[in-house]
Parts: C-alpha cells; sequence; structure tokens
C-alpha cells in the first residue's frame, strides 16, 4: 500500500482550525459534550481524549475538563463512564444512580465505567507544564487517581488475577464490538428478545432509540443489540451495580482485552505521576500492579498469535478478533516477539490493512460492515493509541504512517465520529470532539 508523505503546512494549519472550532462549539464551559445533539452529557474517556488535544489549545481548559469528571467520582472510586447534564430525565432514570450508597448527590451518573484513560490524560497535561506546575496537578488528581485504581482492582479484579473484569459491554468502549456481541448472544439473550428477532418485531424500539433519530440505523447497532443491551444493564440497575451481589450469578462478565491494555499502560503512568508528585503508592495497589504487568500472558493463543478477551465466567478466551487484538501494543508490556506479530497483523491484507486503516474489525471478519459503529469503521482515538504503542517500541515508521493516514482521512471528511475504512467517507456523529481533539494533538506530535 502506498501512502502519502506528511501534509504541508497550510493544510495543517487549516486542520487544526476545524478542529478548535468543533471543541468550541461543544464546549459547555467545565466539561465537553462529545456532539451536540447525539450525546449531550460527559463521558469518561471522552473528556480524557478531549484534554489531551486541549493542552495545545488552552491548558487550563483542558484541566478543567479532568477536574469535571471528579463531580462524577462515586465514593467508593468508581469513575462514571457519563455524567449527566441535568436534562434527559429520561436517561437519568434509565440509569437510577441513587439506588447505589456509592453515588454522588449533586450529580446523577450511570452506573458502570469505561476505559482507564484517566491516568493518561493527566500525565499528557503534565508533559506541558514546567516541572513545580507539573507537581502540583499531579499533587492535585492523584488521591482521585488512586483511588479509582483501587477501586478497579478491589471491585473488579476478585481473584486477584492481575486482570479486571467488566459487567456491561458499554463498560469497554466498543459498545457493540464482536468479542462482546458474541458472548451476549451465547449466554444471555433473554427469550423475550429472541422471540422479537425471530419475528422481525424490533420495530418499535426505534421509537426509544435517540441514537437512530441523528444518525442512519444501519451506522449504529442493531436493535437486537440494542435490546440486550438494555436488559443487561436492567439486570445491574437491580443489583445496584454491586458487583458482589452480581457475579454469583452473572450470565456474563469478561476479562477485556482492551480495557486491561489500556489499564496496564494507566498504572505505570500512575507511577510516573505519583513518583513525581512524591507519593508512595498503597502497598496493596502496588501488588495488584505488579499482577497486573504478566497477566496480559492469560490472554494470549499461541496458535492463532493473537490475544483475545476471556469470559470471566467459564474462564475461555472469547476467540473473536477486533481492534482490541492490537491494543497489547498500547500496554507497552507485551515481548518483542508478540509485538512483531501484532504489527504484522496491522499490515497484513485482509486483516488491519484498509485503505483508510484502522478498521475496528478484521476485514476479513464475517462482522465487517464500513459504517457498522465498532464492527468496521476506522476511529481516530483507537488509531491514537496504537500510534502511542507504535512509537513506545520503536515503530517510528509505521507510527508516523498510521499518523498521516488519520490526519488525511479527517481533512479530507472531516470531524466525523468514525470513518468508512475503504473510502475514508465519515459517519456518525459530525463535529466529534475527540476526533478533533486528537487531531491536533497528532498535528503536534
Ligand atoms: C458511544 C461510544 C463510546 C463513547 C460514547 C460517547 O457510546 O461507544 O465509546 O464514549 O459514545 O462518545
Amino acid at each position: 500500500m502506498v501512502y502519502l508523505s506528511d501534509m504541508d503546512d497550510d493544510s495543517a494549519a487549516k486542520l487544526k482550525h476545524q478542529a478548535e472550532e468543533v471543541l468550541k462549539i461543544n464546549d459547555r464551559e467545565l466539561w465537553t459534550v462529545p456532539a451536540a445533539d447525539l450525546y449531550p452529557h460527559q463521558w469518561l474517556w471522552d473528556s480524557c481524549f478531549i484534554s489531551i488535544g486541549l493542552r495545545h489549545v488552552d491548558i487550563e481548559r483542558a484541566k478543567t475538563e479532568l477536574r469535571s469528571l471528579l463531580r462524577g467520582q462515586w465514593s467508593n472510586g468508581m469513575l462514571p463512564n457519563i455524567i449527566f447534564a441535568g436534562h434527559e430525565q429520561r436517561h437519568i432514570d434509565l440509569w437510577r444512580s441513587w439506588v447505589s450508597p456509592y453515588a454522588p448527590d449533586e450529580v446523577a451518573t450511570s452506573g458502570i465505567t469505561q476505559p482507564p484513560m484517566f491516568a493518561e490524560a493527566i500525565y499528557q497535561i503534565g508533559q506541558r507544564l514546567k516541572l513545580a506546575e507539573r507537581r502540583s496537578w499531579y499533587k492535585e488528581m492523584l488521591p482521585a487517581l488512586i483511588s479509582y485504581h483501587e477501586w478497579l482492582y478491589t471491585d473488579r479484579d476478585p481473584h486477584q488475577q492481575g486482570l479486571v473484569l467488566l459487567l456491561h459491554p458499554y463498560e469497554c468502549g466498543l459498545d457493540n464490538t464482536p468479542p462482546w456481541i458474541s458472548e451476549l448472544r451465547k449466554h444471555s439473550l433473554p427469550w423475550w428478545i429472541r422471540l422479537i428477532e425471530k419475528f422481525h418485531l424490533d420495530k418499535p424500539v426505534n421509537y426509544f432509540r435517540r441514537d437512530t433519530k441523528h444518525v442512519p440505523p444501519g451506522q449504529r447497532m442493531s436493535n437486537i443489540e440494542a435490546l440486550a443491551y438494555w436488559s443487561a444493564l436492567r439486570r445491574l440497575r437491580r443489583k445496584a451495580y454491586n458487583s458482589e451481589a452480581l457475579l454469583p450469578r452473572a450470565l456474563f462478565a469478561v476479562e477485556d482485552l482492551n480495557f486491561n491494555s489500556i489499564l496496564i499502560r494507566a498504572n505505570s503512568l500512575l507511577k510516573q505521576i505519583a513518583k513525581t508528585a512524591g507519593h508512595d503508592l498503597p502497598e496493596e495497589l502496588d501488588e495488584a500492579i505488579q499482577r497486573g504487568e504478566t497477566a496480559l500472558d492469560q490472554l494470549w493463543d499461541e496458535a492463532s498469535g493473537q490475544y483475545y478477551s476471556r469470559s470471566f465466567v467459564s474462564h475461555k478466551l472469547i476467540e473473536e478478533p477486533s481492534i482490541a487484538t492490537l491494543m497489547p501494543l498500547y500496554s507497552g508490556v507485551i515481548p518483542p516477539e508478540r509485538v512483531a506479530r501484532l504489527v504484522d497483523l496491522l499490515k497484513r491484507q485482509r486483516f488491519f490493512s484498509a485503505s483508510w486503516p484502522v478498521p475496528s474489525v478484521p476485514l476479513n471478519s464475517p462482522y465487517f460492515d464500513p459504517y457498522k459503529y465498532w464492527q468496521g469503521p476506522s476511529w481516530v482515538n483507537l488509531n491514537w493509541l496504537i500510534i502511542t504503542g507504535l512509537k513506545n517500541y520503536g515503530y517510528e515508521a509505521e507510527a508516523t504512517v498510521l499518523k498521516d493516514r488519520t490526519l488525511q482521512m479527517v481533512a479530507k471528511s472531516g470531524m466525523y465520529e468514525y470513518f468508512n475504512p475503504l473510502n475514508a467517507t465519515g459517519a456518525g456523529a459530525a463535529n466529534f470532539s475527540w476526533t478533533a481533539a486528537l487531531t491536533i494533538d497528532l498535528l503536534k506530535s
């Protein structure tokens, strides 16, 4: 495949300007919405990515973005994936965070988390500050960061395996990604959803869906997937989002590859943040972090030469390739020969090598559809994670190629939520914040 070289200065300046405009449109003073109509609240990993871009534009505003996430932190340390803006009572009522004694009083939130990009965002802001300021920034954020990571291990790694489990697909950030869809279909599709599917009775679901009012249905998850996720959410809510109560009878819980890869890098950044701030980490957390460093080994399958997510319930690998396959590159802890195998998959035709990379499932996957949300399109945040991983492992040339191609894709089509990997057409929400923010970051790096 032939890639064009870097973009010229004028095009880069134009692109940066466009990206800054999107962030302005979506700015709600203390935090940024992912996209005005489709996502009118604050989302956890979105705000982390957004602050990584904002740090180049207005570093104080970038700090505010992360401080705002602390409004939603539960007293047990959990950072929720959504902090509701106050309107849209229907969504607030759906989650009912107040059923948990740990939820905050002042804001309504969801009851689950999202990939732990918080440490990376704090760290990246720190990189733009002078040492004294960096120290005080890290000192300010450290208590919340520690209690979040403590919660992840105490609440979500009950057998101390070094791998954190997730209870709902929304927690993995890649909503309808194949490993989760296949797991859900196997173990947890209630009879009434099967019936609706069998007799094609899902049309009325559209009435309740907000996303398909803003985006063509073919670009979102199907009604059956949406129903399954809604039913899984209700199960969590019934048990007040309490994992101890949920796990003994859980139909599915997943040690998710994307989430754990991000967590492992987050741990190493947490250690650096604590060191700069002059703080020791609590002993138990330190031990959990050490267990995490070798834990991805449990997810490796030598026969296929790939990592997979694992079912916490059956303890079996979920052998369904997806973009998560490449995320151990970002973790920073895998051995060089496995890095080489993942880089090979990234470059392999019919796998992840598309004209406009990186497709969110391999091109030869039966799930592949170039427009269907997390089952085909290329996403700028995932490209950013892969680029960061490639650089850290010394694959500079590959990182540069992917960076250039990502920027060209955005320049060609606009600040979309995701992109068709075959022709770069933008899809999902227009004016999407993390696309804009990470475009700024990639232009600067
Ligand atoms: C969708 C995405 C999720 C993102 C959210 C807001 O739910 O799957 O990753 O955080 O939208 O952008």
